[in-house]
């Protein structure tokens, strides 16, 4: 059986959409941890409701780096415990060199827009203010850039006229859910 870790800063519906995709048997994996550098986030309180082991990232003082040496201590940390693919969901911080040595074209991450528009934050916001009619979201391998890694998949999402910040995104929240499953299974076949 393929392991998970998923990192994650917030509310973790991605995670929870993975996790139930694997009890569903649409995804055949386990989560072998959940880690956040949020010791708030409530994607913590859904892991330890499902019994999947947390870890605390431990990033200082400092609000948007992570320190190469946490990398690192992460890094060796998941290879114990037999991680085979890490999956960012809602996770805001750059992942860099130490991570990606070790895991090679095995971190992925969601991201709320079709790239490679509206990379960054808030990109249901952007996609408003440029009066896109259509925005989504998309699966990539993380590189060490910000949302540059090549394009696994991507759903698109209609922007309504009457779209809200809150129910665009609600709408591409709901289009990640199948996708992330769907992405996961296939490049853990790969
Ligand atoms: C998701 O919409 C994800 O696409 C986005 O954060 C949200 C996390 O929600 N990620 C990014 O913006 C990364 N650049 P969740 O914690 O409920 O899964």
């Amino acid at each position: 059986m393929k392991k998970l870790a998923i990192f994650g800063s917030g509310s973790g519906s991605n995670m929870q959409s993975i996790l139930d995709a694997i009890k569903e048997g649409i995804l055949k994996a386990e989560i072998a941890v959940v880690a956040s550098d949020n010791a708030d986030a409530y994607i913590l309180e859904r892991a330890k409701k499902a019994s999947i082991p947390t870890l605390h990232i431990d990033c200082g003082e400092y609000v948007s780096k992570f320190p190469k040496e946490e990398q690192e201590r992460l890094a060796a940390d998941l290879k114990q415990r037999g991680v085979d693919v890490i999956c960012l969901a809602g996770f805001m911080r750059l992942v860099g060199s130490p991570l990606l040595k070790k895991f090679p074209n095995r971190i992925l991450n969601i991201h709320p827009s079709l790239l490679p528009h509206y990379p960054g934050l808030a990109a249901w916001e952007q996609a408003l203010a440029d009066k896109a009619k259509v925005t989504g979201c998309t699966v990539h391998y993380v590189d060490d850039g910000m949302d540059t890694g090549a394009i696994i998949k991507q759903a698109e999402v209609p922007v309504l006229e009457e779209d809200t910040s809150k129910s665009l995104h609600e709408r591409i929240q709901i289009a990640e859910r199948t996708l992330y499953p769907e992405v996961i299974a296939q490049v853990m076949n790969q």
